[in-house]
């Protein structure tokens, strides 16, 4: 099968598509034909060097000191094309998502992983009003949305207000806190305030404005999407408006559990046609490179998806 082998820890051109042999289900196992992937922001991290030592230390260690020993690749969407003797949740031809954890592997047309939750990954039909592609910003935007909203206790008539609003958890975040009942305000740059009012945010307030500091008033919650690393004026504001009830959760603190009864819930919303999940651009598995060079920008409105081929592969 065609996969993206990682060479050695760098820059985007350290990915290369080459052919490896195929898994086969274990036991407790289901392989995927996957028909999308997507370039996330952890991938950016698993490759290159921006993390800083104490966290790219362990995670070398558990992946690989010179290298990664496993193909790369953390979110898919596919068909389940072979199931092993003791599964009992999926059969071949279920369309499935999911997160494959440390497990990687989902920059391939195939992968095999098991059908309960682990450190792993997690899986769970796919929901079936989406493309293969949006569902792997349902997967990761919505798992990392999900599991921040559970934990702030987001209420019907809350006032939420969702830092970050543009990326894959951000527009998610958005649609869910909207979908939960919650007054959403969502903060962005000036190139996506429309897109964020799109998304169903009540308010849309630009990070990049001194003047918006006027625009905030107090908050029950506030979810940090973009992350500890991306800040500007206007985030410590927005912190400082929360007073002493409203309270601050980070899609940064703490690790993203890989759920399949969350994924299941996003698939009830998506399919209620009460949330889309955004899919910014997207590219093939022979693009990976300028799909990483892409995302490590930062900049992607929603996910990066990556579309993989089988019949004109091979
Ligand atoms: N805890 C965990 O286990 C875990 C797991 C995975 C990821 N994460 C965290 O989740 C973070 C978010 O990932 P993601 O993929 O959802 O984000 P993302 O899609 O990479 O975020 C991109 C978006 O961030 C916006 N942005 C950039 N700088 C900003 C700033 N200073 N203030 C506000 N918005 C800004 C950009 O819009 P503009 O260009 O308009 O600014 C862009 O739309 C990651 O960076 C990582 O820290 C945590």
């Amino acid at each position: 099968m065609k996969a993206v082998v990682c060479t050695q820890y760098g820059p985007p051109e350290v990915l290369q598509l080459k052919e490896v042999i195929k898994p086969s289900p274990r036991h407790d196992e289901v392989c995927i034909k996957i028909h999308a992937s997507a370039v996330t922001a952890s991938d950016i991290y698993i490759r290159g060097s921006q993390l800083p030592l104490r966290f790219r230390l362990p995670m070398r260690l558990a992946l690989g000191i010179t290298k990664p020993r496993k193909i790369l690749g953390m979110v898919l969407a596919g068909e389940i094309e072979a199931v092993g003797k003791d599964i009992s949740r999926f059969k071949p031809g279920d369309q499935v998502y999911g997160v494959t954890g440390f497990g990687l592997g989902a920059y391939a047309q195939y992968k095999c992983m098991k059908e309960t939750d682990s450190m792993h990954g997690c899986l769970a039909q796919k929901p079936a009003t989406i493309s293969y592609e949006e569902a792997t910003t349902a997967a990761y935007g919505g798992l990392l949305a999900l599991q921040r909203l559970e934990e702030g206790n987001v209420q019907p008539g809350q006032r939420v207000l969702i830092y970050g609003a543009s990326g894959t958890s951000g527009t998610m975040a958005v649609q869910l806190a909207r979908y939960f009942g919650a007054e959403v305000t969502g903060v962005c740059s000036t190139r996506n305030m429309d897109f964020v009012r799109s998304l169903g945010a009540h308010q849309v307030i630009d990070y990049t404005k001194d003047e918006s500091a006027h625009l905030l008033t107090s908050y029950d919650l506030m979810l940090d999407t973009a992350g500890k690393a991306k800040t500007s004026k206007l985030k410590a504001l927005c912190r400082a408006s929360l007073g002493s009830i409203g309270k601050y959760i980070s899609i940064d603190d703490g690790k993203l559990e890989l759920k399949a009864a969350r994924l299941e819930t996003i698939r009830e919303v998506i399919d209620a046609g009460a949330i889309r999940p955004v899919v910014d651009r997207t590219f093939s598995l022979d693009q990976i490179v300028e799909a990483h060079q892409y995302v490590e920008q930062g900049r992607k409105r929603g996910g990066v998806a990556i579309t993989i081929e089988h019949e004109s592969l091979g």
